[in-house]
Order: C-alpha cells, then sequence, then structure tokens
C-alpha cells in the first residue's frame, strides 16, 4: 500500500507519470469518468482549506467516485480527545482513500502507522505539502515546457511555508536548477531543507532580503503569503506581513516569459493588478490542482 507523506516518496520517474496521466485527463475528460465508481475518498481536515480539499473532492467526483470527511476538528471526535490514530483507523473501514490536513508536524505520517488505505498528506502544520507541489510541477511544465533549467525565486515567508518546503525539495531532485531565497532575515529557509535538499544535491542557491534586485533573472516567481497562524506572537506577524507586495511596478525589469506561482491564499502580497498580467499564473494552478489529484488518486488506488 502506497501513501504520499513527502514529495520524496514520489521518484522522479513517478512524478513525470503523474504528470503525463494528469495531461491525459485534461486532454481526454471523459476517458476518465468512471474510474473510480463505488470508490470512497474521505477528506480529513483537521485544519482550514479551500482549494486542496475542494479540488480533492471534485478530483473523486470527476472520476466518479464517492467523498465523505470533515472540514473542521471541532465536528469530528478528536474533538472529544480522540487520537489521530484512532480517528484514522475508524475512517479507514469506511473509505478507501484518506487525504489529511493536520496543523501538527507528522500527523499524516502517524496517521499511515495506523490507516487500512492510502492517506495522502494535505498539509501539516509548516512542514510539508506534496499534492501543492505536484500542482505546482505541473503548472511548470505545462507553462514553461519544462522542469529542468530553470531560475526560481521563492519569495515571501520561507520558514513556515510548507509548499515552499516540498517544492524546493521536489526541484532539488531536477538538473540546471538555480535557487534564489526572497525573504525578510526572520523568515528564511530552516536550514535542515538547505542541507537535505539544497546542498546534498548541490543544487545551487542564493538568499537575499530584495526581491526587484533578482527579478531580472528568475523564470518562476513563486510568492506566498506570511503565514499569521504559525507566529507565536501577533506584534511579529504585523510587523512581517508586508514585507513583499508584488506590483506591475516591481514586475519591470522582470522577463516576458517568467511565470507568477502562488499556492493561495493571497492576503496583500500580489496585488490585484498583476492578475492581469499574462505571467501571472496562480488561477491556472489552481485549475491544475485538481487533475494532478485525479492523477494521484488512481495511482494510489492502483487504478489502470
Ligand atoms: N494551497 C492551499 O493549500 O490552499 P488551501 O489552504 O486553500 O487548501
Amino acid at each position: 500500500m502506497r501513501n504520499l507523506i513527502d514529495i520524496r516518496d514520489l521518484s522522479v520517474k513517478e512524478i513525470e507519470e503523474l504528470i503525463a496521466v494528469a495531461d491525459d485527463i485534461i486532454e481526454n475528460p471523459e476517458k476518465y469518468a468512471e474510474k473510480c465508481r463505488h470508490k470512497k475518498l474521505a477528506t480529513l481536515f483537521f485544519e482550514p482549506s479551500t482549494r486542496t480539499r475542494l479540488s480533492f473532492e471534485a478530483a473523486m467526483y470527476e472520476l466518479g467516485g464517492n467523498v465523505l470527511g470533515f472540514s473542521e476538528a471541532q465536528s469530528s471526535s478528536a474533538a472529544k480527545g480522540e487520537s489521530v490514530a484512532d480517528t484514522v483507523r475508524t475512517v479507514s473501514c469506511y473509505a478507501d482513500i484518506i487525504a489529511m490536513r493536520h496543523p501538527k508536524e507528522g500527523a499524516p505520517l502517524v496517521a499511515s502507522t495506523a490507516s487500512e488505505v492510502p492517506i495522502i498528506n494535505a498539509g501539516d502544520g509548516g512542514h510539508n505539502h506534496p499534492t501543492q507541489t505536484l500542482t505546482d510541477l505541473l503548472t511548470i511544465k505545462r507553462e514553461t515546457g519544462r522542469l529542468c533549467n530553470l531560475t526560481v525565486g521563492f519569495c515571501g515567508d520561507l520558514k513556515f511555508g510548507r509548499t515552499v518546503h516540498s517544492l524546493i525539495s521536489a526541484l532539488s531532485r531536477y538538473t540546471g536548477i538555480k535557487i534564489v531565497l526572497i525573504s525578510p532575515d526572520e523568515l528564511k529557509l530552516p536550514g535542515y531543507i538547505k542541507e537535505e535538499a539544497l546542498n546534498a544535491n548541490n543544487i545551487p542557491y542564493e538568499q537575499t532580503t530584495d526581491l526587484e534586485s533578482v527579478m531580472p533573472e528568475l523564470d518562476i516567481l513563486y510568492m506566498t503569503r506570511v503565514q499569521r497562524e504559525r507566529f507565536f506572537n501577533e506584534e511579529d506577524y504585523l510587523r512581517l506581513k508586508d514585507s513583499y507586495i508584488l506590483t506591475p511596478e516591481k514586475l519591470k525589469n522582470a522577463k516576458q516569459s517568467l511565470r507568477i506561482l502562488h499556492p493561495l491564499p493571497r492576503v496583500n502580497e500580489i496585488s490585484r493588478e498583476v492578475d492581469k498580467d499574462e505571467r501571472a499564473c496562480y488561477f491556472r494552478q489552481v485549475r491544475y490542482g485538481k487533475y494532478i489529484r485525479m492523477a494521484l488518486i488512481l495511482m494510489l488506488l492502483g487504478v489502470e
């Protein structure tokens, strides 16, 4: 039985296969409409979500399957003190596959030890978000035609931004990747990711606080929200929240081929005016999230 807890649970070849299936689903959705008939996906969301939960649910419906679950811990027996392990062991009696989001780092890994069906990590605290990474990789591939030979800038909250951690981990396995880390000093990428992903794979990277100075070299700009819910005090959040606000003015020196991604939700870090720029692809990225999750469900359920 396969789980997806960390993006490194998938080989580069398997990621390519998922992208190929997602591409085929986009071209031929009718081929997939009955693939999961009589299968059930459970979405266990102990933390808020719009895109991840609803795209998983839409994905399962488009495969002909059904969905059950909860969207907040308070409406589950977790509110009465039930453990993650017991919750998942119970739900695995009702569902064929489980997508789970939890505020605690490592909770989906714990869940996978108790579950009788595949567990998908739909985001665990400030740690990982592997299905967002699959979404990001599909977006980059469709927008640029490649996953190699790219200079990728990550801007904003690189400390708590789980989507950043997983995407850097994934991109570090491709050739010709250069990473540019743009953040305030307080929100720098954690040292363990620099060691395990960047240094271990000899990926060149630079760190800066100045977005505009590095803008001309970027092929991809991955903007992120400052993660208010992970801060220990509100004062620090208020001081750092508007560190970067992308505007048309700041894109003046960017490549015409630049692609701007954001996992969303957006708060203030990209001005609405940028949405009109063809280089802004964060809403196309949202759409791709459903297709890659369809491909992932098929893979983990072993459906041909
Ligand atoms: N990108 C993402 O995880 O969005 P949600 O929090 O809305 O699921």
